[in-house]
Formats: C-alpha cells, structure tokens, sequence
C-alpha cells in the first residue's frame, strides 16, 4: 500500500482521482489492509499507526477537487436532506463520544438541533421523532445489539436511519435507510481507535455536506474547514511522530490508582474517550469531567500527585475557553495533583503548568479531537503495557457487544 505524504486524493467529477496537499491512497488500496500484526508488537499499536491512512480512506472520493463533498452514496437518507430539522445521534462507547463531538460540529456548522444519546437508553425513552428527524446511528462493527434496537426504534416512528459503520453489510447497515462506510479497515483490537477517528471524520463530512446543502451564513468558513479537514492526515501523521512524551508519563503512571481527565467544549468527549481507553486497557479508576464542572464537586477528589489530563482548547480558536482552561489547569497543579497537558504547539501559557506537556498540531477547533485523542490512545496502550495486561484482549470485553 502507498503512502505518500504531502498530497490527497480527492475526485474530479468524473470520479477520477486527483492529488492535492495531503495524502495519496489509490482507491484499491483500501482492500489491502489484512487483519495481521504487521511487524507490530500488538494489533492495537498497528491500528494507532494505521490511522494517516485510515482518514485519506474515509474522505476518499468524498471531497471533490472544487472543494464540494459527495456522499450520494447514503441514498436516499440524504435525498430528503433539505426537510430535515432535527438530528438524533445513537450509538454505544467510544461511538458514543464520536457522536457528542459530532453534536458541535453539527450545530455550530448547520445550525440544526442535535441530540445525542447512548443507544441502550434511547429506546426505552419516549424521543420525540417525526419523519424530518434524521437519526445517524454509528457503530464500528454494525452489530451492537442496543444501536440495532435503537434504529429499529426510530424507523418504526417514522424517522429516517443513517448509519456510519466499518463493516459493510453487517446488520445496523442492513437495516437503515442509507450508509456510509468508514473504510478504516479491520480492527482487531478490542479497543477502538482507528475506528474511532474515522468516524469522527465521517461525521464532520456529514455536517459539512449539511451545511453546504442547507446554505450556511458563512460559506467561505465551510470551504476553509474542508480544506482542512482534507488535509488532516498529514496532521494524524504528525502526531504519530511526538508520542514518546506521553508513553514516557504513562509509563511513570503504572501505580497511580486514579487518573482525571479534564475538557472543554469538543475536548470534553476526548477526555471521556481518554478515560474510556484506560478503563478498557489498564483497568484503572479512570473519570473525565467537563472542566467548567470540575468545582462543583469533583475537584475534592485533589490530592497530591494524583494525574490529571487535560485537554486545552486552541488559544486562537477559543480564546475564552482556553484560557478558563488554563486557570483549571494552575488550580489543580496548586494542590499539588500532577498535570498532563494536551495543547496545540506554540500555546506557551500551559507550560509553566505542565508537570508533562504534549503538543498537537494546530487545525480548526472543531476538528482538534482527530489529533487531540491520539496522544490518549497512546497513553491508555503505553499504561497497559506497563501493568502487563493484554491490550488487545482486554479482560471482560469483546469488540462486538450482542445481547442485552
Ligand atoms: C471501544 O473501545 C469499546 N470497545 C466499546 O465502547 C465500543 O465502542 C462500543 O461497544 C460500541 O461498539 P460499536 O461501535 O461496534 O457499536
């Protein structure tokens, strides 16, 4: 399979396939992703590495070379696009935190309603939906007995089903109005990572195609956000390249008992996602908690050298944000806690506060989770390792979640 970095496939009209800034995947190469180690110690760290690629293979053929998105393919969800008014996102887990991320995106860029709801409760709520809601369920494997229920539920009232998925033909597909396909290619791990950044990248296509169709106020911010989203895998692959910080500081953390994770805004669902992969991989106490909430209550939690992640908004794109983040940030290191920083490169006002300090390139505010999670993924892996669990077969789990 062919990798070159610097520049991106994207269509022309005629479906043919034409370079840009970016990454280059040849549309066969999809297929070639096989489900062994590769030379990787574990499928989980081949899966981290794959995602440059994984990404190009979701916006393969999506963005077109004027800069317009194609995502014919879901018909017909999408024919009816211009009478939908609200969006309703299912799914279970880390598609779940794909989902809330996709609620800001969806909401800053169309300025349409989202709800976003773990599948298992959604059903045995009486939601209101009609047929001008759109339910986009997402799961990885298709088969997750709650989102399935879940879409069964919604289509019975007469709401239209879009599923994001990475398996092709798997039920959740089968049974939805339209699909769109992540083209991440197998996960073996149980943990979810590839999978998840596809999906993330799935749903901004989905809200920027939204946007595009229903005439945004801001069409210039639309185009800039595209572009920059065609060219996040060079971002993924940037990333990729600076994780020994974080696997040096999840190594030293082998015998804390708790780890907190802080966000806000689209960092918030990363730090769930954070604390999600530890629970999985190193079996450890792990909570998140949205920044802003952290001084009604969780903050007693504060002791000396106990470890705190967190997530820091883009000083540009969220000056405000950023900079309640920041005071978080010195009031936790105050009493005494141990602070890992998640921060775009430049941003010097975290670092007289960062016991470790971990950069992410720069890109739009609301797509920073596609770099923001992998150091995470990194530091879940790294802290399993060093407690000697199994971190492709974690205990108790399995990939796919049948039966109630
Ligand atoms: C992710 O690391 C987990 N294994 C789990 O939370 C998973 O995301 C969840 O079970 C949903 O699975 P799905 O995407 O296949 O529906």
């Amino acid at each position: 399979m062919e990798l070159r970095a610097n520049s991106i496939t994207v269509t022309d009209h005629d479906g043919n396939p034409v370079e840009v800034d970016g990454y280059h995947v040849d549309r066969e190469d999809r297929e070639d992703s096989t489900a062994d180690k590769g030379g990787y110690d574990h499928f989980m760290l081949k899966e981290i590495a794959e995602q440059p690629r994984a990404v190009a293979d979701t916006l393969l053929g999506r963005v077109l070379a004027d800069g317009r998105l194609n995502l014919d393919e879901a018909r017909p969800a999408l024919e009816e696009l211009h009478t939908v008014e609200k969006i309703v996102i299912i799914a279970c887990g880390t598609s779940h935190h794909a989902g809330l991320i996709a609620r800001y995106a969806i909401e800053h860029w169309c300025r349409l309603p989202c709800e976003v709801e773990v599948a298992g409760e959604f059903r045995y709520r009486d939601s209101i939906l009609d047929r001008r809601t759109l339910v986009i369920a997402i799961s990885q494997s298709g088969e997750s007995t709650d989102t399935l229920m879940a879409v069964r539920h919604a289509r019975a009232q007469g709401a239209k089903v879009l599923a994001i998925c990475n398996v092709e033909g798997s039920p959740i597909p089968r049974e939805s109005d339209g699909v769109l396909y992540t083209y991440a290619g197998p996960e073996v791990g149980v943990a979810a990572t590839k999978t998840f950044l596809t999906q993330l990248t799935m749903c901004y296509l989905i809200g920027l195609y939204l946007a595009q169709t229903r005439e945004p106020k801001s069409a210039d911010k639309i185009d800039s956000v595209i572009a920059q989203l065609a060219a996040i895998p060079e971002k993924v692959e940037e990333v990729l390249g600076a994780l020994d910080p974080v696997r040096e500081s999840a190594r030293s953390l082998a015998d804390a008992g708790t780890v907190l994770f802080l966000g806000r805004h689209v960092g918030y669902p990363v730090a769930l996602e954070g604390a999600l992969k530890l629970k999985e991989l190193a079996y450890m106490h792990a909570e998140a908690f949205a920044a802003c909430e952290f001084r009604h209550g969780p903050i007693a939690l504060l002791e000396e050298g106990l470890p705190v992640v967190v997530m820091v908004p883009s000083p540009k794109g969220h000056s405000v944000l950023h900079d309640r983040v920041v005071s978080t940030i010195q009031e936790v290191r105050a009493r005494g806690a141990r602070t890992i920083v998640i921060a775009e490169e430049g941003d010097e006002s975290v670092r007289p506060h960062s016991d470790v300090l971990i950069e992410i390139p720069a890109v739009s505010p609301l797509l920073q989770p596609i770099v923001s999670t992998i150091p995470l993924q990194m530091f879940a892996y790294e802290l399993a390792l060093a407690k000697g669990n199994d971190v492709d077969r974690p205990r108790n789990l399995t990939k796919s979640v049948t039966g109630e």
